[in-house]
């Protein structure tokens, strides 16, 4: 399998290839087919239980038509999403998918600087870069488990003067979600910037809370934007369809920038078969939740691995110190046909980071078994690695070239590159809360699963409690981010780290 992938295809760029572009190099046709056969890929995060077959019988049927017709005009497709999504039209604008929304946000709307956390979705931090407006990267710090505290950020964005921030819930690529009352009691904070955008292109996944999204806010608000990405939740990255919300002036600013026929007629015809299809893709929620417990339930058992608490339809995962994250996907990739994203190409991350997709447990197992057979070959190549009882007494090995022990600002290497950054300490001082004191958040509304392993079910929308990773006041700043629950409820309380 080796010598059929290109790998350095994947040392290009702060992005993954395409899957077409592995597939090619790997024999495959122009259509993305043949070639490797059965890649997986843990790279690309979108829904894989929808749409569902039926779904994809229904577009294949239609494929000719669909392909030599003109769509509908943007307007007439975005009117029709608003009426699925029960939004007035005039608050929307419908871009070819969320990429070009940020783009033309950022042409139109931010003039000088943005502030942002990192790390987080690419193009948020290199779009306004590219543009020449200045980045105030607000650094999320590991050792609090890359939690957003809200206080923190507002006074950072006090301190730089920044006129824009941005706030991915939950974030890409560790999945972190702050409850809708932090994000509001934030937008009210910074009421007097020139704008506040939110991106929820992920919220969908999120069942810790119930209607976390702020978009009816936006709508009332004279600064902020929400922002949706339609390729991830309904699992059709390539049909490039997202959408925003915000007051009906700041929309049109945006609808009136796009061309008038911005979307094609996949994402026409997707956009109406989803009013019939809304059972369908709430179930395929509720699977993915169930999936997303059960992946990290199998990544808790690899030695030496970290997994981070996620809202989102992927898991961050960080190696053992010294461990090599380059090393592993390729690893995986050429041995075991698994495509994972290591994050040493993102800003505020090193290598050291793995972002697995969530995935149906048969692809798990695939991806624990090549991680195991990674941490084997590192066993008995260096005399690193060695575990006793799942305890981690040296990390997979010394790889030459690690990233493992390279601080982030070298590893990523912007520190150079004239970015408003600073690694680690954002000066505010903020603490780990020395225990993570768990607390609960009473009327968290949940979804009722059946556990597909036991059959036994939770009740649905009956959870009265949500755990949180850390609801302690420190210096005064309040850290809200909401742990998974185990949707079949039968499972110990989650553990955040595995050490050992
Ligand atoms: C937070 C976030 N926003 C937006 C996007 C872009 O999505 P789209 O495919 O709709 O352009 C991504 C893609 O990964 C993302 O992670």
């Amino acid at each position: 399998m080796a010598d059929a992938i290109d790998l350095s295809l994947l040392r290009k760029g702060a992005h993954s290839p395409s899957y077409f572009a592995l597939t090619r190099s790997m024999g495959g046709s122009a259509n993305g087919q043949g070639g490797q056969p059965d890649l997986v890929d843990f790279c690309i995060p979108c829904n894989p239980y929808f749409p569902t077959p039926g779904m994809f019988q229904e577009l294949q049927g239609g494929l000719e038509t669909i392909l030599k017709y003109y769509p509908s005009d943007a307007d007439s497709i975005t009117s029709q999403l608003a009426s699925t999504l029960r939004l007035n039209p005039a608050t929307v604008a419908m871009g070819n998918g969320s990429t070009e929304l940020i783009t033309w946000i950022d042409h139109l709307l931010i003039r000088e600087s943005m502030a942002t956390p990192v790390p987080t979705f690419g193009r948020w931090t290199d779009q306004p870069l590219e543009t020449g407006k200045r980045v105030d990267m607000f650094q999320l710090r590991e050792d609090e488990d890359f939690e957003f505290n809200v206080d923190a950020f507002i006074a950072y964005v006090r301190a730089r003067g920044s006129r824009v921030a941005v706030v991915c819930n939950p974030n890409n690529p560790d999945g972190g979600y702050l409850p809708r009352s932090e994000i509001v009691r934030m937008l009210d904070e910074l009421a007097d910037l020139d704008l506040v955008v939110v991106d929820e292109s992920f919220i969908d996944f999120v069942d810790a809370e119930v209607n976390g999204s702020v978009a009816e806010e936006a709508t009332i608000r004279s600064n902020v934007i929400v922002l949706k990405s339609l390729g991830k939740n309904f699992g059709l990255h390539g049909v490039r369809f997202g959408y925003l919300v915000a007051n009906p002036a700041l929309a049109r600013i945006v609808r009136q920038a796009l061309p008038k026929w911005n979307l094609n007629s996949f994402a026409e015809i997707v956009v109406f078969m989803l009013a019939q299809h809304h059972e369908e893709y709430r179930e395929s929620l509720r699977l993915l939740a169930q999936d997303r417990w059960d992946m990290s339930q199998a990544l808790l058992g690899v030695p030496g691995l970290t997994v981070f608490s996620s809202q989102a339809n992927f898991l961050l995962i960080r190696l053992p110190d010294g461990a090599d994250g380059v090393d592993l996907r390729d690893h995986l990739i050429s041995r075991h046909g698994v495509f994972v994203r290591e994050c040493g190409n993102k800003l505020g991350i090193t290598s050291q980071f793995l972002r697995l997709v969530v995935r149906p447990q048969a692809d798990v197992q695939r991806l624990v078994a090549g991680m195991m057979d990674y941490s084997g070959r590192q066993e008995s190549s260096s005399n690193g690695y060695a575990h006793q009882n799942g305890t981690i007494g040296q990390p997979y090995g010394a790889v030459p070239g690690g990233y493992g022990q390279e601080p982030a600002a070298a590893a990523n290497g912007y520190a150079a590159n004239g970015y408003d950054h600073e690694p680690s300490t954002n000066g505010y001082g903020y603490q780990h809360p020395a225990a993570h004191a768990g607390g609960n958040v009473a009327g968290y509304v949940g979804v009722g699963y059946e556990n597909p392993a036991t059959g036994a079910s939770a009740p649905p929308f009956a959870r009265g409690n949500v755990t949180v990773a850390s609801g302690a006041e420190t210096n005064g700043a309040r850290h809200r981010r909401l742990e998974p629950v185990d949707p079949t409820g039968l499972a110990p309380a989650p553990q955040q780290r595995w050490a050992g």
